[in-house]
This record gives C-alpha cells, sequence and structure tokens, in this order.
C-alpha cells in the first residue's frame, strides 16, 4: 500500500531533519533570535559574560557562608538565568580564536557542539534554580543552588575558553 509506506518515511526524513541539526543550532532556532555576525556575537557575549562576573561577585558571600540581602541576590540571580538565556545565540561559527583576534573562545565550541551546548544548559539549569531558591528565600536551598552552579562557569572556561594571561 502506497500510504502506509508513506508516513514511516516521512516520520524517518523529520525525524533525521531533526537530527541533523547541531545542539547550538537547534537552540539559535529556538531562541528565535535574528543571526548576530561574528563580530556583534562576540561584542554582545562578552557583556554578557561580565554581566556574569557581576553577578558572581555579587554572590560570593554565599560561598564563604555568609548571607546577601535579599534584593541583591534575586538581582544577580535574574542576572545568571537571563544573561545565560541569551548565551545559545551567541556563538556563531565564525566567531572563535581562530577567525576574530579579541575572541578567547576556543575552537572547540564548534568541533564539540554537544558538549559546549551539555556545559551551557548545566549552567542555564543552575542559574534557574538560584533564581528559584533567591524567590523563595530558604537560605540552605540558596546555598545549595549556588553551590550548584559556581562551578560549571570554570567548567565551561576550562574546555572552551582560551585562559587569559
Ligand atoms: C557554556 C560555556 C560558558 C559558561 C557556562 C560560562 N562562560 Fe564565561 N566565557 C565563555 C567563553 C567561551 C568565553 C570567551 C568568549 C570570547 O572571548 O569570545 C567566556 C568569557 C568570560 C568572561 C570574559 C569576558 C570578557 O570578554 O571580558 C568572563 C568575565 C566570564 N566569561 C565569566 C563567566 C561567569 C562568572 C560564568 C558563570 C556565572 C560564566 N562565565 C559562564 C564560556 C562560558
Amino acid at each position: 500500500m502506497m500510504l502506509s509506506r508513506l508516513i514511516p518515511l516521512g516520520t524517518a526524513a523529520a525525524l533525521s531533519a531533526f537530527f541533523v541539526l547541531s545542539p547550538l543550532a537547534a537552540q539559535e532556532a529556538a531562541s528565535g533570535a535574528a543571526a548576530l555576525s561574528p563580530a556583534e556575537a562576540l561584542k554582545t557575549r562578552a557583556e554578557a559574560m561580565k554581566a556574569l562576573g557581576g553577578a558572581n561577585r555579587a554572590l560570593a558571600p554565599l560561598a564563604a557562608g555568609q548571607t546577601v540581602p535579599a534584593a541583591a541576590l534575586q538581582t544577580a540571580a535574574k542576572t545568571m538565568s537571563e544573561e545565560g538565556d541569551k548565551l545559545a545565540a551567541l556563538f556563531p561559527a565564525g566567531s572563535s580564536i581562530a577567525d576574530l583576534p579579541e575572541s578567547y573562545a576556543l575552537p572547540t565550541i564548534w568541533s564539540d557542539p554537544e558538549g559546549f551546548s551539555a556545559a551551557l544548559e548545566k549552567f542555564r539549569k543552575a542559574a534557574h534554580g538560584l533564581e528559584e531558591a533567591a524567590g523563595g528565600g530558604d537560605q540552605a536551598a540558596i546555598n545549595a543552588a549556588f553551590a550548584e552552579l559556581r562551578p560549571t562557569c570554570g567548567a565551561c572556561h576550562q574546555t572552551y575558553r582560551q585562559p587569559k594571561n
């Protein structure tokens, strides 16, 4: 029967089209963001990373067993999740250290897109977890969420960013 053959074929085509998209490309598509030029993406991700650095500094007392005032905590946690959500769209091909002299992004990001996406997802999930805990106000939950988030920055940098020195 023609029809019963056509349906599974169509499904297989749809599935293979889905899997051909790299995780990064799929996230870019899902974010709906207009594709940025490599230079624009570099500038935008540097701003996002600086915002993450500022939020990280604001939250640092948590790692030393101190508290952060609720308003500052919530602002920093929101920055983490909002900036984190932007990152997937900010690494277009052609924006590595090999392409742009100002970049510290290693070509590994594009040769290992699954690994990079996984590192990014781990960070994003932890950032959203922290935002939720910050809203809830339970100190133990906040500390646990920050303990989960904190190493995800360095874990990604270690593999995908050229150290500055
Ligand atoms: C999924 C990977 C990934 C995660 C997660 C990540 N970063 Fe980055 N970060 C990078 C890459 C790659 C660069 C280099 C970008 C470039 O130069 O093109 C970078 C650059 C930076 C910079 C330098 C920005 C500049 O140009 O001055 C800072 C600061 C920074 N990250 C802080 C953080 C902090 C803090 C966190 C966690 C809260 C974090 N990053 C999470 C990948 C990541």
